[in-house]
């Protein structure tokens, strides 16, 4: 089996080709684990990759679990099958269903989790390297990561454009919001073509950002974070191979995911995430909810009470503003609108006057 690996490192390139054992950097492949390392000093740099999982305590359902995933549940959409609600050229000739979901799942109406608000305390304690989402719906910014922190690897709900190639007019948040809830299909207002969302459809190229950020940050990651996704979804999931060799990797989810073809992965290749193996070196899978994984490793790290109080003020922060949506204008106080200045475009159809506009709470 060894001589067999061998081979097809060294032919196909498969695997790692060189016999030098990478660097073992966890004690123990636990979460106490990676507590430890993350607080010994060696750890200053950690990677999140997120998705859906991170969000459903929030009450937003993810794609895939059996039941309760959004693609088990589009039967009313009247869809030939479920992933055509996120496909351009379905959406390009049907746009209706995906609005009627994104009445649904607009965002705004939902509050970060304790998973986000443990990225924001990585943040806030100088460790976050970047967090890259696949998730829509802003939480993140919401929980207050720095736009510079975030890669919104399928884009944003935040902001909206015209599909026509020569227009591409942009829309705020709440041009968007108001054609939704009126259940319109939402017309630019220069040229009438269908305005989307800036979220990638199948079918379409993800951000630029994605791409040019990926290239500087996987290579110098401590510690790669990934929560909340069934890594099925190319190019993301892929992004699990490109941090260094001996970089230890931590999953949080209510299963494993990310191994790879178990075939390869049985002999060593494959370059997926082997939590099992008599070869696992530098994998961990926590199994369970995503929030109360980061309520056990913030415990681990001594976090535990900031992680809770961060929670409980955010969440008043978000109750406070109007009909608890988070991204509504702050109460005026003594007739003036307090707080954060909103998260500006400049130059958009349908911004709102200064005085009025929302902010996500930080
Ligand atoms: P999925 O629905 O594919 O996977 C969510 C993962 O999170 C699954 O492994 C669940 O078991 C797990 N999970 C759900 N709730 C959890 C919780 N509370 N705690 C821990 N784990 C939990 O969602 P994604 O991987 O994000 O793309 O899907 C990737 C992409 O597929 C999405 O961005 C979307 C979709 O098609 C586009 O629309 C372009």
């Amino acid at each position: 089996m060894e001589l067999l690996r061998r081979l097809l490192a060294r032919t196909l390139g498969l695997g790692a080709a060189e016999d030098a054992e990478p660097e073992r950097r966890l004690e123990e492949l636990t979460l106490r684990g990676v507590g430890r390392f993350l607080s010994g000093g060696r750890c200053k740099k950690v990677l999140c990759m997120v998705g859906a999982g991170i969000s459903t305590s929030a009450g937003i359902p993810d794609f895939r679990s059996p039941g309760t995933g959004l693609y088990a549940n589009l039967g009313s959409y009247d869809l030939p099958y479920p992933e055509a609600i996120f496909e351009i050229g379905f959406f390009k000739e049907h746009p209706e269903p995906f609005f009627a979901l994104a009445r649904e799942l607009f965002p705004g109406q939902f509050k970060p989790t304790v998973c986000h608000y443990f990225m924001r305390l990585l943040q806030d304690k100088g460790l976050l390297l970047r967090c890259y989402t696949q998730n829509i719906d802003a939480l993140e910014r919401v929980a207050g990561l720095d736009p510079e922190r975030l890669v919104e690897a399928h884009g944003t709900f935040v902001t909206s454009r015209c599909l026509e190639p020569s227009c591409r007019q942009s829309y705020t948040l709440r041009w968007m919001k108001e054609r939704i809830f009126s259940s319109l299909v939402p017309r630019c207002e220069k040229c009438e073509s269908v305005v989307k969302p800036d979220i990638v459809f199948f079918g379409e190229n993800l951000p630029q950002r994605f791409f040019s950020l990926l290239q500087a940050d996987f290579p110098q990651a401590d510690l790669l974070l990934i929560m909340g996704t069934s890594l099925q979804v190319q190019p993301f999931a892929s992004l699990v191979g490109r941090v260094p060799p001996s970089t230890p990797r931590l999953l949080i989810n209510k299963e494993k995911t990310g191994q790879g073809d178990p075939l390869l992965s049985l002999m060593g290749l494959g370059g997926g995430m082997d939590f099992d193996s008599d070869k696992a070196y530098r994998d961990v899978a926590w199994l369970g909810e995503c929030d109360a994984g980061c309520r056990a490793l913030a415990e681990l790290l001594g976090w535990k009470e900031e992680l809770e109080a961060l929670v409980e003020s955010e969440h008043a922060a978000i109750d406070a503003r109007t009909e608890g949506d988070p991204w509504a204008p702050p109460k005026a106080k003594g007739g003036r609108d307090s707080q954060d200045p909103p998260p500006k475009i400049k130059g958009d159809v349908g911004d709102p006057p200064s005085a009025e506009g929302g902010a996500p709470p930080h």
